[in-house]
């Protein structure tokens, strides 16, 4: 049975004080709850990875890290290796964020690489797909996932597909308080299992989690959530307070 995923994508928000709080009330919020086949995956700022690592250590949550480098450790100025990462407890690693697609020129090749370097050093990849208003518009959606995937993705081994994670998250969905609707995020979800089952067969689509991001709140969570190929969440905004958040986590049934 695939596993369930709440992960919190803070993006580029939170003094340290407020990052200890926000993982601090995140943490005793879940502390109690036996999840068996859920898991709640904190992605801070780079800066903090550590210290939600530290907490994680005694409370039921990963950490992941919300982009790496392309490259090993050596010299490249500013960046972050999966090796790094991976030294501090970090579990997972979003790759191929739309906003790392738009702001930092992040091509599928770019985004391949950034794949192999988490496989290698034992990080999952949260690897993100998700199409523009302009191409949902058009009613391309399906043709431009599909690429993403292919280009993004698709290159993988059987072994190494089934360390992946999944997010679709529509563009125009993000920040916007404007969220696909349960239906239009559970065709897509189907498409991207049927994309994978085509490339690695029933049984590997069938173990994949494919999450869904785009402006979810503890209101909408429970109707995305139940729709049959939808495996939890990628939630930015609505994973800032811990109010919000717990309520999100809450919304994911846990079977
Ligand atoms: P919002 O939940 O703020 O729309 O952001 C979604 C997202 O980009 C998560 O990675």
């Amino acid at each position: 049975m695939r596993k369930k995923i709440i992960a919190g994508n803070w993006k580029m928000n939170k003094t340290f004080e407020e990052a200890n709080g926000l993982i601090n009330e995140v943490a005793k919020g879940i502390a109690n709850k036996e999840f068996f086949n859920k898991e709640v995956v904190l992605c801070p700022p780079f800066l903090y990875t550590e210290m939600a690592a530290d907490f994680a250590d005694d409370y039921n949550f990963s950490v992941g890290v919300q982009d790496i480098s392309q490259y090993p450790m050596g010299a490249y100025t500013g960046e972050i290796a999966a090796e790094m990462a991976r030294s501090v407890g970090v579990q997972y690693s979003i790759i191929g964020h739309s906003e790392r697609r738009s702001y930092f020129n992040e091509t599928d090749d770019i985004l391949s690489r950034k794949v192999d370097m988490a496989l290698e050093n034992e990080l999952t990849p949260i690897f993100c797909c998700g199409e523009h208003l302009d191409v949902r518009k058009a009613d391309k959606q399906f043709k431009v996932v599909g690429e993403q995937l292919t280009e993004g993705l698709f290159y993988l081994d059987k072994k190494d597909i089934t360390r992946v994670v999944v997010a679709y998250e529509p563009v125009w969905a993000i920040g916007t308080g404007e969220t696909a609707s349960p239906l239009q995020a559970q065709e897509m979800h189907e498409f991207i299992r049927n994309q994978l089952a085509g490339k690695y067969g029933e049984d590997v689509a069938a173990e994949i989690p494919i999450l869904y991001g785009g402006s979810v709140k503890p209101s909408n969570a429970h109707d995305l959530f139940i729709q049959p190929d939808i495996d939890g969440g990628l939630i930015g905004g609505g994973s800032l307070k811990s109010q919000d958040f717990l309520q999100i986590i809450e919304a994911m049934k846990d079977e």
